[in-house]
């Protein structure tokens, strides 16, 4: 299993040898939004004062931010899912919601619906959760596909319709929906074409041992995990600081042959015998934009192929639709894109 490492501090990038410096002045130089990454790398920082390790499922989170992507979060019951949203929350400051998904769930119930206003005997759209900056959308595999696919297009538009009009969802909006890998009885999977609009798939895996063991160490001492702000997690980024980082990481440079590179991984997954449904166009395009959200973060005015590669098990694990015998066989997402990353010419 692989995750995002997180990405090495600004100060120690150097230039790659052959890659494509900037027009002017030393790859080392300063990039666009220095303060605003500042205040978003700061984030990992305070994350960290409630939640024990998992730095890649918070870079992870933090470069879907960057570049308006949503992230599926996989993992067993237990490993802190709930509690790394919750404490992302507390360092943004951002409205966000929390949506528990259940089998009764309508699909009003989260987008919002029309309802009687009894004083003035007409009907008035009732905002429902999703209209937030930060939606937790926790078991989305536990309600129907009417619910499901009523977040995912609100997801998609950034909009919610209803018989009266339409409305725009606030911006920043990201949605990190949870997913346990068990499928117990009565969840209903996300259809592929349902899990392709999702930038990311971070698989939320158990701590090592020494982690496990300061996780017991916290609780001893008595860290209330409903309380960030009790365990001094601060609010150190804005929503100036994301809309401007968005903006900077947009401006983030790709040269044409890492563009290639990104597409010639797309392809190859398409013709890989294991694999019965590839990465779409989609697909490559949202590798590209992380790559370059993730090539920001690290203090990179330009993209390398290191970006993409440091990107291409989240944004790509989930798009990859394995043939039932490979799977019989033992392959699996992460082992098909592996191979493809060890075998796909890198350009220099
Ligand atoms: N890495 C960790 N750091 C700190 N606390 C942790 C960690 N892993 C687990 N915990 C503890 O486990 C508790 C459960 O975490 P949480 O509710 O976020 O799990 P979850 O993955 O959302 O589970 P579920 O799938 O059941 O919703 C947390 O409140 C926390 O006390
Ligand atoms: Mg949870």
């Amino acid at each position: 299993m692989t995750d995002l490492p997180p990405p090495p501090p600004a100060d120690r990038q150097q230039a790659h040898v052959g890659a494509p410096g900037p027009a002017a002045g030393p790859a080392t130089g300063p990039t666009a939004g220095d303060d605003h990454r500042a205040a978003l790398v700061a984030i990992r920082d305070e994350v960290a004062k409630v939640v024990v390790g998992q730095e890649g499922v918070v870079s992870g989170l933090l470069t879907a931010l960057l570049v308006r992507g949503h992230v599926l979060l996989e993992g067993v019951p237990g490993v802190a899912k709930t509690l790394l949203v919750k404490t992302l929350a507390a360092t943004l400051d951002l409205d966000t919601t929390r949506v528990q998904f259940t089998p009764d769930l309508m699909p009003g119930d989260v987008t919002g619906q029309l309802v009687l206003d009894p004083r003035a005997g007409e009907l008035v759209f009732r905002q429902g959760p999703v209209f937030t900056n930060l939606l937790l959308a926790d078991e989305i595999n536990r309600t129907p596909p009417r619910t499901q696919s009523a977040l995912l297009e609100a997801m998609e538009e950034r909009q919610v319709t209803s018989p009266d009009g339409t409305r725009r969802l606030p911006d920043p909006f990201l949605v990190v929906a949870t997913r346990n890998p068990v499928e117990y009885e009565g969840t209903y999977p996300l259809p592929e074409a349902q899990l392709d609009r999702f930038l990311f798939e971070l698989t939320v895996g158990y701590p090592t041992a020494e982690q496990e063991v300061e996780v017991l160490a916290r609780h001893d001492a008595g860290m209330d995990p409903h309380d960030p702000a009790g365990s001094g997690v601060r609010s150190v980024a804005s929503v100036a600081d994301v809309l401007a980082a968005q903006q900077a990481v947009r401006a983030t440079r790709v040269e044409a042959a890492v563009q290639r590179y990104v597409v010639d991984l797309a392809r190859a997954t398409r013709q890989t015998p294991a694999v019965s449904l590839g990465v779409s166009p989609r697909g490559a395009a949202m590798l590209l934009h992380a790559a370059k959200a993730w090539a920001w973060l690290a203090g990179r005015p330009y993209v390398t192929p290191d970006e993409v590669k440091a990107v291409a098990h989240p944004a790509l694990r989930h798009r990859l639709q394995l043939r039932a015998e490979a799977e019989l066989d033992g392959a699996t997402a992460d082992g098909v894109l592996d191979a493809i990353l060890a075998s796909v010419p890198v350009p220099r």
